[in-house]
């Protein structure tokens, strides 16, 4: 008898239908997140039936072809014609093949580019001349791109507050990049070459390269344009850029500064289609300066002839 009149005064009996309807509320929550789960995975399968059909190598392309569909559907009828091509040509012209060479050919090309060392200490006192930075970017800007896009733009910084300033900024990212967010692994494989996070280079070379990647560009319309493979583009550019460096007799460093694009883009007011992909100082290796002793590879370890 106590435990029915119990069981009758309790708070659930009396307070049904607040308990159903609370009931009901989670009932129909968990169904909310049923479907959306069943979305996600539904989506994540369309994604998964996708990347089988991917083209090898397409990963690098760098495109952006959402808007227009990803792929040429089998029952695509829009004729080609609809699309128009962003690089305009009005013409093919002969060509008489390599005319300009090195009178000491590729082994004089071989010598130069083996000279190349990364500097990491700079006189701060010898000045190169402008001209010569300009002419090597000029040089770097022959560098063949994905459908001719051009998708580099090279900021040259020799004023000292601004690189004081991205001294700053990379040493402090650098500092909880060694501390924390590289691998011990990777840390560990930079101590032959005993790098850290104070980068007195950033302040003593006179010129500070940033080569941004351009990963689109824009039509004359204001519609974004595709910058086909812009970092394998634009790496080749930085290849080039070092060997005209070299050739003008300054020395320089590939840097990638982990973390830091973002408030260089911004520090340099660069548009968001630029993302910084390396940093270069450039100048005169200090009185003083020493490099690691390496060794590279010879020619049988990396070419294989068939
Ligand atoms: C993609 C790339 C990223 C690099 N990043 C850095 C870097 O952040 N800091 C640095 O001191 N050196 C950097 N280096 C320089 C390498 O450590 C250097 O090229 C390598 O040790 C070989 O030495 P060498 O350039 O004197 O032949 C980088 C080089 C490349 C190609």
């Amino acid at each position: 008898m106590e435990l029915n009149s119990l069981f009758l005064n309790s708070w659930l009996v009396k307070n049904w239908k607040i308990a159903l309807a609370a009931l009901l509320v989670i009932a129909l929550a968990n169904f909310v997140r049923y479907i959306t789960k069943l979305q996600r995975y539904t989506k994540i399968f369309e994604f998964s039936k996708h990347r089988k059909t991917l083209l090898d190598g397409e990963e690098y392309v760098g495109a952006d072809f959402n808007s227009k569909g990803n792929k040429r559907a089998p029952d695509d009828t829009t004729p080609n014609n609809s699309y128009v091509p962003a690089l305009k040509v009005d013409k093919h012209v002969p060509f008489n093949g390599a005319t300009v060479t090195l009178p000491g050919g590729p082994k004089q090309f071989y010598e130069l580019a083996n000279n190349r060392r990364s500097v990491r200490s700079y006189s701060a006192k010898r000045i190169p001349p402008l001209e010569l930075i300009e002419e090597c970017i000029r040089a770097a800007s022959t560098a063949p791109s994905g459908a001719h896009t051009e998708p580099w733009t090279f900021c040259v910084i020799s004023d000292p507050n601004i690189k004081q300033h991205i001294r700053e900024i990379i040493e402090t990212e650098e500092e909880m990049n060694y501390a924390q967010r590289m691998h011990r692994q990777w840390t560990a494989d930079l101590t032959p070459l005993r790098t850290n996070h104070i980068k007195p280079y950033l302040t003593d070379a006179p010129y500070l390269i940033l080569v941004f990647k351009q990963i689109y560009g824009y039509l004359p319309n204001g519609e974004r344009k595709q910058h086909y493979y812009n970092e394998i583009s634009v790496a080749i550019a930085t290849g080039i850029l070092l060997c005209a460096l070299q050739a003008a007799g300054l020395n320089s460093l590939v840097t990638t500064p982990l973390n830091c694009g973002l408030a260089l883009r911004k520090l340099l007011a660069r548009p968001e289609n630029e993302k910084l992909l390396l940093l270069l100082p450039v100048g005169y290796a200090a009185d003083d300066c020493v490099v690691p002793d390496l060794k590279r590879k010879a020619l049988k370890e990396i070419m294989h002839l068939y």
